[in-house]
């Protein structure tokens, strides 16, 4: 596996790639890789002839008081899990390579009908911040697929909705969630649960999992479903930040009986915030 931290580098690499005409892929990722983001890779592997992940703690989704500066990072170990899953490319910029003229006046991209909404509402500027670096990325790559976990399924809507409205020359692929043995979905955050809080954390899964076989057995008020969803999370130690009953083409709030429902919920455990979500109609 090659590895370049310069725009220009890279291009030189991905041009050759384009003119022997093969299919690109891209993996955004922010490192301290786990089996979800080595699923990503080995997917984009299936569906492209070439595939660049990227290592890159974007400051600018960091909201302020988050955690931009103790984020996990491991990138020793990180180069050698791409270069075994079968990356062609490892793309991990500075800094100062994405922002040369600084964070504070980016340029900045929005998605006002997602970005505001769930995640969005408790992490204000976090999506913009999302929306720019993968702008940013993509213009870089000029990848012809991406692809993103559907543990970020606000992430992923987002991402797929700004690549439509702009016309962007790229094809979002959704990738499903990796999950521990217990349920829990894989996150590189997972590494500041205590043990008292990894033993907590897979019943936000098992709670979400509760819901969605209420509503697929009948159940059609979702305000009580989101209700219960809350307190049981309260109950099982977690501060929840949100539980919702969303469509799962747009995250707008469904009517009583839709189908094409997918429910996602947020809550901390001690420092940890932990999201996951479901989909009602694939779950069995
Ligand atoms: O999902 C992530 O790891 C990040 O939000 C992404 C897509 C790599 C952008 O920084």
């Amino acid at each position: 596996m090659q590895s370049v931290q310069h725009i220009a580098a890279l291009r030189d690499i991905v041009s050759q790639w384009r003119i022997a005409g093969q299919r690109v892929a891209l993996v955004p990722t922010m490192g301290a890789l786990h089996a979800g983001h080595l699923y990503l890779v080995k997917r984009a592997l299936a569906i492209a002839n070439r595939t660049v992940a990227s290592i890159f703690v974007n400051p600018i989704q960091f909201v302020v008081g988050e955690d931009y500066e103790a984020y996990p990072r491991a990138p020793d170990e990180d180069s050698r899990k791409l270069a075994d899953a079968g990356a062609d490319l490892l793309f991990a910029p500075s800094v100062d390579e994405l922002f040369p003229g600084g964070c504070e006046g980016q340029t900045r991209m929005m998605v006002p009908s997602l970005d505001h909404v769930l995640c969005g509402a408790f992490r204000p500027g976090h999506f913009a911040g999302v929306a720019t670096i993968v702008t940013k990325l993509f213009n870089i790559v000029q990848p012809d697929v991406a692809l993103f976990g559907e543990k970020d399924y606000q992430q992923l809507l987002l991402i797929k909705r700004m690549a439509k409205d702009l016309c962007m020359p790229v094809e979002i692929v959704p990738v499903p969630t990796v999950r521990e043995h217990d349920g829990l979905a894989m996150s590189s955050r997972n590494s500041y649960l205590s043990e008292e809080e990894r033993r907590i954390a897979p019943r936000l899964f098992e709670i979400l999992r509760d819901a969605a076989t209420r509503i697929r057995d009948s159940e059609a008020d979702y305000a009580r479903c989101e209700a219960m969803g809350m307190r049981d999370l309260a109950d099982a130690g977690f501060r929840p930040e949100y539980f919702k009953v969303c469509r799962a083409e747009d995250l707008s709030v469904p009517k009583e009986g839709e189908t094409g429902l997918v429910i996602l919920a947020a809550a901390w455990l001690g420092k940890v915030r932990l999201i996951d979500n479901i989909a009602v109609q694939y779950y069995r």
